[in-house]
């Protein structure tokens, strides 16, 4: 099969990386990828949200199948025109995806379909989202905005004046554009976290290994939100008690939730999840792989995930097997400094070759943000590398994954130390 693969960052690497692993995986693009994708796949310099071009590209070099890896074009409905062209794609149509791109469309589908998450109300007018926080007893709040805003819609208020100045930033200046039209105030929970990815062809949900994502961008979850500095899988939270409750109250009636709403979900359901002390509840939905949770969680896959995928998209995942390997991936994120703020870019990258680290056969150097230029290897983003490995113990991955991101320089780099370090403690109360 001839493939495309619609993105360009670190899970668009780790996809890729797993499909041609396949023996019927053919020749692979990426569009738009990256420098460091460039030694594994064609690159194509289309953006991910250009509808348009990207159908015409996929026609004109006859795609067996694309995978619409990113958010964006999923809600701008890249899916659907891919089908009127007659070129299947893995990943929602644009009406499954509103589960992710309106979070006022996921969390009236949860009120509706008795699905556990934050108790919450929704709004369009600021004079009446005030009013009702000013009225509440219980902080703190978190206000949310409606739309796709990179992960950063997402405000947790410990008084009255900071979600005054939130609704203000959201609502009156826009400052994630129309996402910002209408809100969502909900209650604020505690638990750790899970990130659930599965999946489905709109009838059957197979979930894939656990894993813990750190967003925050330094030690001690302290610093901004960002899209995530590194991952580790399987998360021990979700211990098979939870797993269980979490199929019967949450997965499977999601995905049935979708089907009785005309919009069946096809592709890869991301569960956000917070173990609280009433069990768990979905903070959120993505329709697509978290990044960096693909390159924890793809590493370990056993099943080829093209047969998987193309399962989903046509609907037979019932007989299609979706085996992980025992053990444990880690990935830690080398990013630029200053992200996710403000950070240079061209900086020269050390320590690699044709973008991997020699002689590390249990380590994958996934590129996120990368370029070539004039033949050597530069940072072209906020997060550049993360280096994954795998092992049959979490403190092994861990390990082996922090002394190969040792030998990868780059001007000004930024990682975190303690990707892991809660997953381990909870791993030492379990013993
Ligand atoms: P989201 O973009 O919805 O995943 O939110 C980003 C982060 O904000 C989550 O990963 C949580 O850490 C936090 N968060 C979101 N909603 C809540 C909530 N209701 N209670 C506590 N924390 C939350
Ligand atoms: N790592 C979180 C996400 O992909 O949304």
């Amino acid at each position: 099969m001839k493939i495309l693969v619609v993105g360009g960052g670190g899970r668009e690497h780790a996809i890729i990386r797993a499909l041609k692993k396949s023996p019927a995986c053919g020749e692979i693009w990426c569009a738009p990828g990256n420098g460091g994708i460039g030694y594994d796949a064609k690159c194509k310099d289309i953006k991910a949200t250009d509808v348009e071009a990207m159908v015409a590209f996929a026609k004109q070099e006859a795609f067996d199948y694309v995978v619409v890896a990113q958010d964006d074009p999923l809600a701008l409905g890249m899916v659907d025109a891919l089908a009127e062209v007659g070129i299947p794609a893995f990943g929602p149509d644009r009406a499954a995806a509103r589960i992710e791109a309106s979070k006022v469309f996921a969390k009236d589908l949860m009120k509706k379909y008795g699905i556990p998450t934050a108790g919450y109300e929704t709004f369009d007018d600021p004079a009446a989202a005030l009013d009702f926080i000013r009225a509440r007893d219980r902080w703190p709040v978190v206000i949310k905005a409606d739309g796709l805003a990179l992960g950063k819609g997402v405000l947790i208020c410990e008084d009255v004046r900071q979600a005054e100045e939130g609704i203000k930033e959201i609502m009156l200046d826009k400052k994630f554009g129309a996402s910002g039209n209408h809100v969502v105030v909900e209650e604020f929970l505690t638990g750790p976290e899970v990130s659930v990815l599965s999946f489905t062809d709109g009838k059957v949900v197979k979930p894939m290994v656990s894993s813990m994502d750190h967003k925050r961008a330094n030690d001690g979850d302290t610093g901004l939100n960002t899209g995530g500095m590194g991952t580790v899988a399987p998360n021990p939270y979700y211990t098979p008690d939870v797993a269980r409750r979490c199929m019967e109250e949450i997965f499977l009636p999601t995905i049935r939730a979708m089907q009785a709403e005309g919009c069946p979900f096809k592709g890869c359901l991301y569960f956000g999840l917070m173990i609280t002390p009433d069990g768990p509840k979905v903070i959120e939905y993505n329709c697509r792989f978290g990044d960096p949770e693909a390159q924890v969680v793809l590493p370990l896959l056993d099943s080829d995930l093209l047969t998987v995928m193309t399962a989903c998209t046509g609907g037979t995942l019932e007989d299609t097997e979706v085996r992980f390997r025992d053990g444990a991936a880690a990935c830690v994120i080398l990013a630029s400094g200053g992200y996710p703020v403000r950070y240079e870019k061209g900086k020269e990258i050390t320590g690699l070759t044709e973008g991997q680290l020699p002689g590390a056969e249990d380590v994958t150097v996934y590129h996120a943000g990368t370029a070539v230029q004039d033949g050597r290897l530069v940072t072209a983003g906020g997060r550049v590398l993360g280096v994954t490995a795998v092992a049959d113990s979490l403190p092994a991955a861990l390990e082996r994954a922090y002394q190969a991101a040792d030998r990868i320089r780059f001007d000004k780099m930024h990682r975190r130390s303690d990707i892991g370090r809660r997953a381990l403690q909870a791993l030492n109360v379990q013993e």
